[in-house]
């Protein structure tokens, strides 16, 4: 009896439910077709849709053109005045063929991001960023240096171009971007104490990126005045400042204080007084190891460069390569000695002398390798 009432409520709750299962059905049913029959709608409907869904896929140019317009006002009334590009469409060629367009929007790499360009030389000069990857490895980009005086005098200097030599020092570690090293040495000495000038990269594509386009971008490396000229030639015919300099690699991460002041006495000890050291922060030093460099900066041993705009490009190893290169030119004059190795590694003299005299040794000879012990922590 009261199996079969079971039963009976049973039977009636899934015929109450079959009610409500099929008007969801319809309903269900009702939906789909209606999107389906969406589809076959006029292309102005999709448009609308664009609007709501995140990627419904265009068919015709027309609503391309338009989403291109709307984004471009979208994101800055500053950028639209720039025309959009008009695009190219497909076409259909007298012998049946359909031509296909292809239309590019928008460049994801920088040709070239200048960090810094120093003097070398009467005649010669360094600069230093970071250039696109793939156009260094799949492209051939070129490189024109130009130097003009400032002068009016026609009969004085006039513009002189030479073409730069591209070094690449990071051997293919690179990710968006590499480093690029242009040395410009012109065939004869350019710049005087009178006038002062300015150094122009013209930096050429030669078609990597889009082979139809031969794109130069010419941007100002170098603006020198009397004065630099002045100060350059002072400090390449002294006697070097310092006896050693470090240069640092990108410090990031969680640095342990504690052993960056052990680091940093021992070596000060090791190079003497007539040491200095360049230190790079990528994001590295907080306040606990600012706090540690603070003493060292104040008494001159330390110069603390904050690096960390170059975040933004994506490169090796926090850009170390490009960092380590502006430090080599920026003091390659000031010091007798350049260091450049981590901070998680010490230099250390076997036996008791001066490393001074032990350098001087090892220039004369040219055997003994420098000894340098690997730590074995990894961070610092
Ligand atoms: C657009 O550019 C102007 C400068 O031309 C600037 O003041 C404004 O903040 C920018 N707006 C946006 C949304 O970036
Ligand atoms: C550029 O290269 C030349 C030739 O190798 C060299 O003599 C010169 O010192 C270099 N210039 C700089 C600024 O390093
Ligand atoms: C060169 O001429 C321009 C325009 O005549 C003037 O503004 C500028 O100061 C002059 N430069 C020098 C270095 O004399
Ligand atoms: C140097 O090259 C630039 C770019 O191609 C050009 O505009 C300039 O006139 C050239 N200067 C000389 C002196 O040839
Ligand atoms: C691109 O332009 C530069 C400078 O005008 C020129 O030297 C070079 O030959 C051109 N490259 C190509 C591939 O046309």
């Amino acid at each position: 009896m009261t199996k079969e009432k079971e039963r009976k409520m049973f039977v009636g709750i899934v015929w109450n439910c079959a009610a409500e299962l099929k008007f969801i059905l319809t309903a269900i049913l009702f939906l789909f077709s209606l999107i389906t029959i969406l589809q076959f709608m006029p292309i102005r409907f999709s448009t609308n849709l664009a609007t709501t869904c995140i990627s419904v896929p265009s068919f015709s140019s027309s609503t391309i053109i338009d989403s291109v317009s709307v984004s471009i006002s979208a994101i800055n009334a500053s950028t639209a005045v720039q025309q959009p590009p008009a695009l190219v469409k497909d076409e259909l060629l007298e012998n049946g063929v359909i031509k296909r367009a292809f239309n590019p929007f928008g460049s994801a790499a920088y040709n070239f991001i200048l960090m810094s360009a120093y003097r070398g030389g009467i005649n010669t000069f360094t600069v230093m960023g970071l250039a696109s990857k793939p156009l260094h490895v799949y492209g051939k980009p070129s490189y024109l240096c130009e130097w003009i005086p400032n002068t009016n005098d026609s009969n004085m200097q006039k513009h002189i171009n030479v073409t730069g030599t591209k070094i690449l020092p990071d051997w293919g570690y690179g990710r968006v971007y590499t480093v690029l090293v242009v040395n410009c040495t012109f065939p004869i000495p350019v710049g005087d104490g009178v006038n002062g000038g300015k150094l122009l990269i013209h930096a050429t594509t030669n078609g990597g990126g889009d082979s139809k386009f031969n794109i130069t971008d010419t941007f100002l490396a170098l603006t020198e005045s009397e004065q630099d000229f002045t100060n350059f030639i002072s400090t390449f015919s002294k006697p070097p400042k310092y006896d050693f300099l470090y240069c640092g690699s990108s410090l990031y991460g969680n640095l342990s204080p504690q052993r960056v002041r052990e680091w940093l006495a021992f070596h000060v000890r090791l190079f003497g007084v007539k040491s200095h050291f360049v230190i790079h922060d990528a994001g590295g030093v907080h306040e606990g190891l600012m706090a540690v460099l603070k003493p060292w900066i104040e008494k001159g041993y330390v110069t603390l460069q904050d690096i960390r705009d170059q975040e933004r490009f994506d490169g090796y190893y926090h850009n170390q390569f490009l960092i380590v290169n502006d430090c080599l030119h920026k003091y390659r004059f000031q010091a007798k000695w350049m260091f450049f190795f981590d901070v998680d590694e010490f230099i250390f003299v076997l036996k008791r002398v001066l490393l001074s005299l032990w350098l001087i040794r090892y220039r004369i000879i040219h055997s003994s390798p420098l000894n340098k012990c690997q730590c074995p922590t990894s961070s610092v």
